[in-house]
């Protein structure tokens, strides 16, 4: 019933509709995609697709995404790595509720604030150019709702970007990477522990995975490239899966939060939950014919590739990669008013198995910091497990991991930092902008939904 990989056309996800410039208009609905050949797949959707259309902002620019919820559960959306105020950054509890009402069952958090139907999301967008993916956020509830389908890409250009001779346009292709099962008639497998029931059933407590690895929500694709270079965005919008990408030379040009200052070549990406990396591929040196399988290293049987391009023809390419993509901040860590420590483990809270953030289980009513606006600081994560650690509101540096340099995978503006085992990583951030209350959390999704997030006041 499983398609033979390779068979399936990759597809790139349509644009957001704009009903005037800068305004995006997006209805959140049931509907039912074709994912594996011939099969139906109920989805809960952005639009009616999965992925997502892709929302195109400029920088400095407000752009403003108009949510209208026809599902039959409240929706949360979050722009993860945008620099957004924090009313419309989607704060776990901030339910937009379905247009056709909705009654709170007992165990909802209900302290949020509630928008019934239609919301409008506003983003001022005052970031560099980058590859951003915005996603459901809803309180107890994200790892199913992302499951099944609220995800898609959320592109950010400016003039510095434009005025380099990267790919562009047929040669700038987003890719969104997730793990899926499926039952035998092509419906999503998703262990809840019952319908509005928070939470998964406990043998996929650290997190669910798929047998199925999906490229832009179709199984192990395949694109058709010419000899040229193509860049290549891509997202891991998996729960909780983390890939090791190999098979192509990448030039990585980007990370999260946007372009890197040098290009930095890499034999393997390692790609955790929420993470995004920017890279240029050259497939000019291919001669027609050529196929080349992009494997990943983590997994086995199924889940060991990920999709195949295949070279079909030559062609001329005027694109190069300048030695120089930006000019950088570094962030300087002997600067930094303080350190401050958050420990990400595994834990019981009133008998309950849980994820815990510096011992405690989130609390949307509760600030576990304070920050001031402007400020340098030295966050420094800890971990008992595979944890990627997720901030909002700001981009920051991999400033050192087990007090040793940071790996060339590091490199760049950051909003996302996969933690081994046992890792402690310190990060340089800088809170700017918007006062309010925002999160950190891990980004494994289950994870997440079992309390593994904290608060943050800006002030
Ligand atoms: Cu991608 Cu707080 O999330
Ligand atoms: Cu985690």
């Amino acid at each position: 019933r499983l398609p033979e990989p390779f068979t399936v056309p990759l597809p790139v996800p349509p644009l957001a509709r704009e009903i005037a410039p800068g305004h995006f208009e997006i209805v959140q609905r049931h509907a039912d995609v074709e994912i594996l050949p011939g099969l139906r797949t109920p989805v809960l959707s952005y639009d009616g697709c999965f992925p997502g259309p892709t929302v195109v902002s400029r920088r400095g620019r407000t752009t403003t995404v108009t949510h209208r919820n026809e599902l039959d559960v409240p929706t949360v959306v979050h722009l993860h790595g945008g620099h957004t105020p924090a009313d419309s950054d989607g704060y776990p509890t901030d339910l937009l509720l379905p247009a056709s009402g909705w009654t709170p069952s007992g165990h909802h958090a209900m302290h949020g604030s509630l928008t019934h139907g239609s919301r409008d999301y506003v983003y001022p967008c005052d970031q560099p150019a980058a590859t951003l993916w915005y996603h459901d956020h809803r309180m107890d509830f994200t790892g199913p709702q992302v499951y099944r389908g609220l995800a898609g890409f959320h592109l950010v250009h400016d003039d510095e970007e434009d005025a380099l001779p990267l790919p562009r346009d047929h040669r700038d292709i987003p890719l969104m990477i997730t793990d899926r099962s499926f039952e035998e008639d092509g419906a999503l497998l998703y262990p809840a522990r019952g319908h509005d029931e928070p939470g998964v059933l406990d043998d996929f407590a650290e997190g669910v995975l798929g047998d199925v690895i999906l490229v832009n929500g179709k199984p192990w694709p395949v694109l058709e490239v010419e000899t040229a270079r193509y860049r290549l965005r891509i997202l891991n919008a998996s729960n909780a899966r983390r890939y090791r990408l190999t098979g192509l030379p990448f030039v990585q040009i980007g990370s999260d939060g946007g372009l890197l200052e040098h290009p930095v070549g890499h034999a393997e990406l390692l790609v955790a939950p929420g993470e995004r990396f920017d890279v240029v591929v050259d497939f000019s040196a291919l001669a027609p014919g050529t196929e080349i399988i992009v494997h990943n290293g983590l997994g086995s049987g199924t889940t060991a590739a990920v999709m195949k391009f295949r070279v079909t023809r030559r062609t001329r390419d005027d694109s190069a990669i300048p030695a120089v993509l930006t000019r950088f901040e570094r962030l300087e860590p002997a600067k930094a008013a303080r350190t401050r420590e958050w420990r990400f483990s595994r834990g019981r809270h009133h008998g309950e198995r849980m994820w815990l953030v510096n011992g405690l289980p989130f609390d949307p009513l509760r600030a576990d910091a304070t920050v001031r606006l402007g400020e340098l600081e030295i966050w420094r994560f800890s971990t008992d497990l595979h944890h990627p650690i997720h901030l909002h509101l700001n981009q920051f540096q991999v400033v050192s991991r087990e007090d040793a340099a940071p790996d060339p995978l590091d490199a760049g503006w950051k909003d996302t930092v996969n933690l081994g085992p046992s890792d402690h990583v310190d990060v340089a951030v800088r809170f700017t902008d918007h006062a309010g209350r925002f999160m950190l959390h891990c980004h494994a999704l289950e994870h997440e939904d079992m309390a593994m997030m904290a608060a943050f006041d800006t002030a």
